[in-house]
Parts: structure tokens; sequence; C-alpha cells
């Protein structure tokens, strides 16, 4: 049955919170000519928004009551639930079951931790459900997100033809909305894109600091050397915003506003999510944890100064690089943070059995989410070409690499000597010195283990030598 006429004048999809995100989300649906009707736990906030929604209102119905929002929709029902992630999902899953049948879906479209979708797929609910990762705030949601969803197939093609024609489109057309995997899949992926945005957020940040303490640029001229980055090879929505936000006035000093934004960051937890399911997984993403762990020393303002009073201001104004080693430095960061990201995403398509398509993720990203950028194109691509393989391995990207890292090295090798922290950036560095040293200095810790644990090493010449001897060993 077509979602947009389902032959009882009833809309075949409603939609429960409407928050920002929510409401945001059902005047795209009904945008796009799927009648819609919605809920919200306070009533007023229902009536108001029906009552704003202009000449899309007539595609919309408001509901006062949970069963009133399920009988104004036609079975078999689509119900959205744009609600907090955590207790709020099961909560109101568990108000809807007495109401709903087995050919009913609920679709979770807010940031689920995915070992809770896994949960909820696997309970056993009296109804159908997909757990759906929506990227691209509040303008993304309005028009045009990036869609990531997890669930049955079945229960995706269901869905589809909606969620295809709210979603972004990239630039060759295709709809940024796919079906990701089994159970929790959509919200993992979400994880890992949220991710890859602290990191890509904190290198960004790491390269207005340089400008800043290092060069001593004003917020103009670092706006001006976003948006000329913008260009380029890193052209992307938030490079983008970070040109933007640079170049703003404060409306009451008058000088630039990002000179008066404390600078401690906030958070949600979903970078933290993809952290600790990194460890989980042994999958290295040192960019992203670097990104986590720098939002939190962010936050630590009093113990921050109080070392500055000790230690004394680091920042000098004459580091010895360049804004095109900046540049460089941010796209050799971008691409190791991704290579580390996707291999992640890897991994746990082995870990949980999960047929994750790595191509189609990197497509999916191409528009709408809030990581969106020209260069996940070329990822697709070089993705397809061989998803088992590291991105750093791709001839494509390692022509990028050895164009930037000098760069890089510079960068974060004056960062080191002029005590300006560049924690993402370094961690990727570190990363991929590793991974282009065949030899590495693992075999010192494999000694040490054998010299007080007797756990035996593995020889060169393959034999397995079961202990030492060690020349102190007792
Ligand atoms: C998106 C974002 C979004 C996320 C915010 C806040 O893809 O649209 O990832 O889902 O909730 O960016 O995240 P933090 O508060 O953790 O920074």
């Amino acid at each position: 049955m077509a979602m947009n006429d389902t032959g009882s004048g009833k809309p075949g999809i409603g939609l429960i919170g409407l928050g920002t995100m929510g409401g945001a989300l059902a005047l795209n649906i009904a945008e796009k000519g799927f009648p819609i009707a919605v809920w919200n736990r306070t009533a007023s906030v229902t009536t108001e928004f029906h009552a704003e929604a202009g000449p899309l209102a007539e595609r919309i119905v408001p509901t006062a009551t949970l069963a009133d929002l399920v009988a104004a929709i036609a079975p078999p029902r689509a119900i959205i639930l744009m609600v907090p992630a955590g207790p709020a999902v099961d909560d109101q899953l568990a108000a809807l079951s007495p109401l709903l049948g087995p050919d009913d879906l609920v679709i979770d479209a807010g940031n689920a931790n995915f070992h809770d979708t896994n949960r909820r797929q696997a309970a056993g609910l009296p109804f159908r459900f997909l757990g759906m990762g929506v990227s691209g705030g509040e303008e993304g949601a309005r028009h045009g997100p990036a869609i990531m969803a997890g669930g049955e197939a079945a229960d995706w093609a269901r869905m589809a033809p909606v969620l295809q024609a709210i979603a972004a489109k990239a630039e060759d057309g295709t709809p940024c909305a796919d079906h990701m995997g089994p159970a929790g899949a959509g919200h993992f992926v979400k994880a890992v894109h949220n991710g890859i945005e602290y990191a890509d957020m904190q290198m960004i940040a790491e390269t207005y600091g340089i400008m800043r303490d290092g060069l001593g640029m004003g917020a103009t001229g670092i706006g001006q050397c976003f948006a000329r980055w913008n260009e380029g090879v890193l052209r992307s929505y938030l490079v983008e915003i970070s040109a933007a936000v640079s170049l703003a006035r404060d409306p009451v000093g008058g000088g630039p506003l990002l000179d008066i934004i404390v600078d401690a960051a906030g958070q949600k937890g979903t970078g933290r999510w993809t952290a600790i399911e990194a460890q989980n997984l042994a999958a290295p993403i040192p960019v992203i944890e670097a990104a986590v762990m720098a939002r939190n020393v962010s936050a630590r303002r009093a113990e921050r100064a109080a070392g500055e009073a000790l230690y004394g201001r680091a920042a000098g104004k004459a580091v010895d690089v360049t804004p095109d080693d900046l540049e460089a430095a941010l796209i050799a960061g971008k691409i190791l943070c991704y290579a580390q990201g996707f291999a992640m995403i890897s991994a746990a398509g082995k870990e949980f059995s999960w047929a994750l398509d790595l191509p189609a993720i990197a497509r999916v990203w191409r528009a709408g989410c809030i990581i969106r950028s020209a260069m996940l194109n070329d990822m697709a691509g070089a993705l397809a070409e061989d998803p088992a393989r590291n991105l750093i391995l791709a001839p494509f990207f390692a022509d990028h690499l050895r164009r930037s890292l000098p760069g890089l090295r510079r960068v974060v090798s004056a960062g080191a000597l002029h005590g300006l922290a560049l924690p993402a950036l370094a961690a990727g560095l570190a990363w991929f010195d590793m991974m282009r040293t065949a030899r590495g200095t693992a075999n010192m810790i494999q000694a040490q283990r054998d010299f007080f644990g007797l756990h035996g090493f593995e020889r060169l010449d393959g034999v397995k030598a079961p202990h030492g001897p060690w020349a102190n060993d007792t």
C-alpha cells in the first residue's frame, strides 16, 4: 500500500515527538506528499505545531492521545519515534505495545545506542521495529537528512519510498538513505558517523588553534582561510560552517563572536559510544578517541587555568608553519580518521555478522549529514574497488597522503615544540607511522610479557619459543 494514498483517507504514517528534530521531520514528510498523523506528550505542542505548519497543515493530522494517534493511521501503520534516546524510547515502545498489531512498524529515529536497538529488536516486540540513524540537525531533518536504517530488509523496503523521498540527494541524485544491515546496524553506523563528526570538528579546531595562537591570526583571517579551504579538497559542511562561525560578529561587543565563546565543548555521548565500541572491537580509531578526550579536557576549565598559572602560557606567535601546511594537515588528518572509521565499521561487520556495505555507507554520508564532504565521493569509489583494503592503501588516497603528510608532520612537530596541543592530528600521524612500519617495536612488548608472564613468543624464523632465556630470569 502506498504511504501517500492508503485508500482510507487516513495517513499511513505517524510521528511521535514534535521537538526540533521530530517537528522538522514531520514537515519534511508532509512536504514530500505523505500525509502524516502526529502526537506529542504535551498536547499544546501538537496544536501549536499544526497551527504553524502553513499550507502543509492539510497533510498533517494532529492527535490528542497516543490511542488517537494509532486510530488516525491506516494499518499496517508506520510510526516514527523521535524522542530522546534511552528510557524514553522504552517507555514509548511499552505504551505502544497494547495498541499496535504485528504488521505495524515502529521506527526509532533518535540517536539510540545500537546495543539498545539490538536489545529492542531481540525483545520480541508485538510489532515490527526499525532503528534509524538520522543526521543533519534541524535543517537536515526539515529539508533532507542522511538516513541510516537497521532492521529487517522487508521493513526497510516498506519505508524506503518515504525515507528516500525525504532524504538528501547526493550530487548524482542518489538519495542518502539506505539499509545498513540488521538490528542495530543503522544506529551503529550513525554512532561511527558521530565519532567522525567529533574528530572532524576537533581537527578543524586544532588548525584554528595554530592560526590563532601560533600565527597570531584574527578570527576574520581565520574565517577567510577556512572559506578558501572549502573551495578545494576539504570542501565540506564542517569547514564551511567553520568559516561562517569565524566570520560572525558579536552583537553585544561588536568583535568576532568566536572570541567570546567559552572554550568548553558539550557532548551528548555518541562520540564516546564510538570510542568505547572501538575498544570492544579492538579497532584502532585514535583520531576519534583523541577528539572525545579533547572534549573532556575542554570541560575542565578550572584545572586548565590552574595548569596555565603553574606552568605558564605555552602559546607563542612564531610557529613556523603556513596556512598551506595547516590545510595539508587537515587533508591528511581527515583521510587517516576516515580510514580508521571505515576499518572499525568493517571490524563490526565481522564481529556482529552484519554484511555492512562500506561503499554504500560512504555514499549515504555524501549529503545531508554533518560530515558530508566532497571527499566522501572519492572514499565511496576507493571502497568500491576493494572494501577490505584500508583506505590509506588505496592508490587515490595514497597520492593525497604523499602530498599532504609533509604538512601534517610540520604542523604536529611545531605544535609539540611550541606547546600547542594537537591531540587528534598527532594521533592520526602516530597511527599512520605505525601502519607504514613493517618492523615495529612490539617485539619488546612480547619479550617483556614473556619475561614476567611466561607467555612465550614467536621468533622471526617462525619457531614458537616457549620461554626466554633471559639473562636475569630467576
Ligand atoms: C547529526 C548529529 C546529531 C548530534 C549532535 C550533537 O548527525 O545530526 O550527529 O545527531 O546529536 O551533533 O552531538 P553532541 O552533543 O554529542 O556534540
